[in-house]
């Protein structure tokens, strides 16, 4: 698994933009590239330059499909919170992939486990996703992935913890209450399934988790752990991430990545 340490969050986005840009770019193949997206605070920089780069010139979505990693359960996607809205508010709406291209789990389907089902479908119909980008919740969970879900989970319904209620009921008046209780998330073997993996971490908030998941042991109860056994898994942080790393850990991911340093 590579490390990349960026400076703060700006270079963090700035760095992971750049390189989906430049995968998409070099995207050859008679089929259109599958980018794995998510939602929350760690990728708004990112998606904030793919778009600069789109109204610059210097790149385009027109032959890209793209999949979500998860939806909450029962918010219409008109609802501010909703991941649909989040989605188009900071990146659909200003750049070019084909409305059709679009797939977001729809949390208010009738049959829920034919929605996941189907999404896994889709997502095979394409040949699979080439790069999946992800964030990591403060106690290590990808996606909803939260501790205790099978490292071989595939999309599904996820109950959500106390924990991350709280952390999101932010956007929810600060009332956990608000926060849906459910969502639908792709499983930890969807996003291993991907050819590629980014996870955003940033903040000192996270710096445990970025330990565990970076110097721990493989475990269903810091999910993103799962990452260790990905053959292409790029952690892109920020100083503040590190806190929590040993000193010989930090010191030899910046050295071997200095390259990449912006
Ligand atoms: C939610 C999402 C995750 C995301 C996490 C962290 O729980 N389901 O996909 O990674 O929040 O969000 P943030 O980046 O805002 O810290």
């Amino acid at each position: 698994m590579r490390v990349v340490i960026q400076e703060n969050y700006d270079n963090m986005s700035k760095w992971t933009a750049n390189y989906i840009a430049a995968k998409i770019k070099a995207h050859k193949e008679d089929r259109p590239f599958v980018l794995g997206l998510p939602t929350g605070s760690s990728p708004i920089g990112v998606y904030n330059e793919l778009v600069r780069m789109y109204k610059a010139g210097e790149i385009s979505f027109k032959n890209v499909v793209t999949f979500n990693m998860d939806e909450y359960v029962g918010l219409p996607k008109e609802h501010d919170q909703s991941y649909w809205y989040f989605m188009h508010y900071y990146f659909f709406d200003h750049v070019d992939v084909p409305k059709e291209n679009i797939n977001i789990l729809n949390g208010l389907a009738e049959d829920l486990e034919a929605e996941c089902a189907n999404y896994e479908a889709k997502i095979a119909s394409y040949g699979g996703i080439d790069l999946f980008l992800g964030g990591i919740g403060v106690d290590g969970h990808i996606a909803f992935n939260e501790p205790g879900t099978s490292l071989a989970s595939r999309t599904g319904l996820r109950k959500l913890t106390r924990d991350t209620r709280i952390v999101n009921s932010r956007f929810f008046d600060n009332d956990p209450e608000k926060v849906p209780a459910y969502a639908l998330c792709t499983g930890v073997a969807t996003v291993m399934d991907a050819k590629e993996v980014i996870i955003e971490i940033s903040g000192h908030n996270k710096a445990r988790a970025m330990a565990h998941v970076v110097e721990g042991a493989v475990s269903q109860m810091w999910t993103c752990s799962c990452l260790q056994m990905h053959e292409n898994a790029i952690i892109a942080c920020d100083e503040s991430a590190c806190d929590e790393l040993k000193v010989g850990t930090y010191k030899y991911y910046l050295d071997i990545e200095k390259d990449e340093r912006l």
